[in-house]
Formats: C-alpha cells, sequence, structure tokens
C-alpha cells in the first residue's frame, strides 16, 4: 500500500476521459487500495482514479463519520436520479476551495465491484452528492463548473459559519 500523488486544478489529466475497466487485474486492486488509503490520509470522502493520474473508470467513496465504510465502484453508471440539494462541495484536487453546488438528492448508481460483479446501490444527501461528484471526475469534470457563484476559501467559509453560531 501507497500514498498516490493528488493531481490538483490546472493538471490537463483532470480534465481527460476515463477508460473503461476490462479486467481487475493485481494492478487494478492494488490501485484501488492505494485511492482508499490516500482519500482516508487526506480526509477525503471521495476519489477518482484520474486525481491519482490514472485515466481508470475506478472511483472510492465513503461518506460515514468514522471512514469505516468504504465503497468501490467500477464503470459506475447513473441510472436514476430525482429531487435537488443544494450546498458547499469541495475537491481534493481544489484544495482550500468551496462552492456552492446543485446536485440530485436521490441517485441510483451501477457499477461493478472488485471482483467485477454488476452492484446496483441507493444514496441521498452527502452519498448522492459524492456520487454525482466522483463520476463527474471519470468525464474530465470538476465541480468548479457547477458553482454557480465562483469559489470561496474555506478558511472565509468557516469563519462566516462561526460568525452565523454566534449571532
Ligand atoms: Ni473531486
Amino acid at each position: 500500500m501507497a500514498l498516490r500523488t493528488i493531481r490538483v486544478i490546472g493538471d490537463p489529466i483532470l480534465e481527460k476521459k476515463a477508460k473503461e475497466v476490462k479486467e481487475v487485474t493485481l494492478r487494478t486492486k492494488e490501485l484501488i487500495r492505494d485511492m482508499l488509503e490516500t482519500m482516508y490520509d487526506a480526509n477525503g470522502v471521495g476519489l477518482a482514479a484520474p486525481q491519482v493520474g490514472i485515466l481508470k473508470r475506478i472511483v472510492v467513496i465513503d461518506v460515514s463519520p468514522e471512514q469505516n465504510d468504504p465503497h468501490v465502484f467500477i464503470n459506475p453508471v447513473i441510472e436514476e436520479s430525482t429531487g435537488e440539494q443544494e450546498g458547499y462541495e469541495g475537491c481534493l484536487s481544489v484544495p482550500g476551495k468551496s462552492g456552492w453546488v446543485k446536485r440530485p438528492q436521490y441517485v441510483r448508481a451501477k457499477a461493478y465491484d472488485e471482483d467485477m460483479k454488476p452492484f446496483e446501490i441507493e444514496g441521498t444527501d452527502l452519498f448522492a452528492r459524492a456520487m454525482c461528484h466522483e463520476f463527474d471526475h471519470l468525464e474530465g469534470k470538476l465541480y468548479v463548473g457547477l458553482a454557480e457563484d465562483g469559489l470561496v476559501d474555506n478558511e472565509e467559509l468557516y469563519k462566516d459559519e462561526e460568525d452565523a453560531k454566534e449571532n
């Protein structure tokens, strides 16, 4: 296991479309383990393979507070999405920033697991948001394109939240 370097905005690989995974090799499994380790180390809730420089359709997500509920998605496809949620969203490839982004409230997706067995999964709230965000990475899309009011510094955001609590 090893930590991988997370590519940041401006790196052209983040704007490229990732390729379908045809088979899961030992190297693929190593990549998935490294992606999970890298995501947890960076305190992220999701990571897509292009973010570590690999143009494959692989995503890992863990939105549990304890960070003990990893989900691995290979060749994911959103089959249904309904409703709407709005909120601040960030990305490990856009460090220190957040943007206000609308996403579906509910998402149903299909994908393949590490043994290339197909599965279906549903998610709401943060999990739905994370699936949309991470699957977008596989299309070479960053959330910054969806942030209608541009990006804010996280320091500024947290300061405002403290102000709000004080008021
Ligand atoms: Ni991201």
